[in-house]
């Protein structure tokens, strides 16, 4: 548990890479909406609702930076009927800039934020085919010495009406002494 403190708490110094994380400002929606586009991969929202999200959900998004081109974001918020429980929408890092841990560090910065001090587990929904969505969360919850579960949740017939695969439900709990280190 020792090792784990140290390995999460060497995150919060600033990255030596060029990478800094903020939250976003609605003046950010469209080049989040054209980095999620870019990555050819995730399911395009409206431009609007990357402006809601930068805008009142700003405390539970984030923004990665490479020398101060947006390269990284990722949407989350806390659930409404489930308060420690943060779910996570979104996560998009643009072509040349994965492979350096960004996506990984995001999600560490998010759990860092006082925001998010009460939250014990992360959730979001995986496809099966997604190998690099799965490698991310499999590995952010082994940094975080935590337990990651996955059953079928939103079903291809039953909720797509087979328009969308099945999306997984990948619950990632926290034990207490790694919340604490997130705190910190
Ligand atoms: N195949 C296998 N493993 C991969 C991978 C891939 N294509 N991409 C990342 N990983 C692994 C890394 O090796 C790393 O594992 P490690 O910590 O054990 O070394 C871990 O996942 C985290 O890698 P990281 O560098 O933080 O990821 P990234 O910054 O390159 O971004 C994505 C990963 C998934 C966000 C990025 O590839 C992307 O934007 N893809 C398109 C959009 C998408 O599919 N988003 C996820 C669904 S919401």
């Amino acid at each position: 548990m020792t090792h784990q403190t140290i390995e999460l708490s060497g995150h919060r110094k600033r990255p030596v890479d060029g990478v800094s994380f903020r939250k976003p400002k609605k003046s950010d929606g469209a080049d989040v909406w054209r980095l999620i586009a870019g990555t050819g991969k995730l399911d395009e929202n409206s431009m609007y609702c990357n402006l809601l999200q930068c805008d009142h959900f700003a405390d539970t998004c984030i923004i990665a930076e490479l020398n101060g081109e947006i390269v990284g974001w990722i949407s989350g918020y806390i659930q409404p009927d489930a308060s420690k429980t943060f779910f996570v929408w979104q996560v998009a890092v643009s072509e040349k800039a994965r492979g350096r841990g960004i996506a990984k560090r995001m999600l560490a910065e998010l759990m860092r934020r006082k925001e998010c001090a009460e939250i014990e587990r992360v959730q979001t929904t995986i496809t099966k085919d997604n190998d690099a969505s799965w490698a991310l969360f499999r590995s952010f919850a082994k940094q975080s010495g935590a337990e990651l579960q996955d059953r079928p949740y939103f079903r291809e017939d039953e909720h797509f009406d087979g328009e969308h695969d099945t999306e997984h439900m990948v619950t990632i709990t926290f034990e207490d002494s790694v919340r604490i280190a997130f705190a910190a």
